[in-house]
């Protein structure tokens, strides 16, 4: 659950981004870094505090759905279903965008990401500004995502102003992102909210071949992303190891009778084989491994269903190199 944070600290936070500040941000799904959406100066220390390209664009975090026409020209039928059904929580909407965001948000697109995150602090946070923000995940840009308050004093200490400690992230993958245009719904992204459910609410989604193009519809999708700094392997099965080889190993679940000796250490992700609680678990176990000096990580996908997809996804570009 979150950490207690006086009112105090919202109250800062909030006199933060009022005044073009850089905030962390706890969401279910990772740390945002977040600044008011509306002001460009305040959107580009985002973009300098992560090292990120200008090609890629920023998701505006809302209260609540109805603060749509302060982001978005139009806001069509299906793109409501899904906000009724999965806001708050781990959904983005690509939608046209409004007058009020400016180029840098949306890295000169016509349209913006959207979505209400689900964490209690962040939306009494975005009451209190009274200001959509702007938040990519709190990390520099293309390496693991935050989904600690640690993780964000780690990676970005003294590039922002203020860490707002929610606890540890519910979900632990990214939104699911989603591009809704004439009346059809694209994945961008696979992300907290599994494909399936979205189906179930509004049919069949295209499923563009997402990776390896040069220029993704989405351009957060290049294919070395959210990468440790150790090198990562996706392998079949728990490989013998040389003596000398300091690895690590992420499993999804446990494995009965394989020897794991050789390894330096190991990360189960669910005993039970849960996808929902390897994903709460998933990055907070890549900075462990990370920080553990070794030379290799070995990591076995998982089932490529539900979370499964969004975390195959994830382990693909944090093995390329
Ligand atoms: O769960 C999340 O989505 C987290 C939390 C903080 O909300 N945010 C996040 O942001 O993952 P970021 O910046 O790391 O990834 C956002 C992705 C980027 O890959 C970007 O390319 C894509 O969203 N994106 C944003 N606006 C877009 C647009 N107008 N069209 C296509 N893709 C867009
Ligand atoms: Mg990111």
């Amino acid at each position: 659950m979150a950490a207690e944070v006086p009112p105090s600290d919202l109250e800062a936070a909030a006199r933060i981004i009022r005044s073009g500040g850089l905030v962390a941000i706890p969401t279910e799904t990772v740390y945002g870094l977040a600044a008011n959406a509306l002001d460009p100066q305040a959107v580009a220390r985002i973009f300098a505090a992560k090292d990120r390209p200008f090609f890629d664009p920023l998701i505006v975090h809302l209260a609540d759905v109805s603060w749509w026409p302060r982001v978005v020209a139009e806001f069509p039928p299906m793109a409501r279903e899904l906000a009724a059904r999965f806001w708050p929580g781990p959904l983005t909407l690509i939608l046209p965008k409004s007058t009020a965001i400016p180029d840098l948000v949306t890295s000169g697109m016509p349209t913006v990401g959207i979505r209400v995150p689900d964490h209690p602090l962040t939306r009494e946070l975005l009451k209190r500004a009274d200001l959509p923000l702007a938040a990519p995940s709190a990390n520099p840009f293309g390496r693991l995502s935050p989904t600690t308050a640690d993780h964000v004093r780690q990676q970005l200490a003294g590039r922002v102003d203020l860490i707002l400690d929610g606890g540890p992230c519910r979900v632990g993958v990214e939104s699911t992102i989603l591009a809704i245009a004439d009346g059809a719904a694209t994945l961008l992204r696979p992300g907290g909210v599994p494909i399936e459910e979205i189906e179930a609410i509004i049919g069949a989604v295209n499923r563009p071949e997402i990776s390896s193009t040069k220029q993704p519809a989405a351009p957060g999708m290049l294919d070395s992303h959210y990468a440790p700094r150790t090198k990562l392997r996706i392998v079949d099965s728990i490989p013998a190891l040389s003596a000398t080889t300091r690895a690590g190993l992420l499993l999804p679940s446990s494995v009965n009778d394989t020897p794991l000796s050789g390894y330096t250490a190991v990360e189960v992700l669910s005993q039970t084989g849960s996808l929902v609680e390897a994903a709460a678990h998933f990055f907070q176990a890549l900075h462990r491994l990370d920080q553990a000096q070794l030379d290799v990580i070995h990591a076995l996908p998982f089932p490529d269903q539900g979370l499964g997809r969004a975390l195959n996804d994830r382990l693909r570009r944090a093995a390329h190199s």
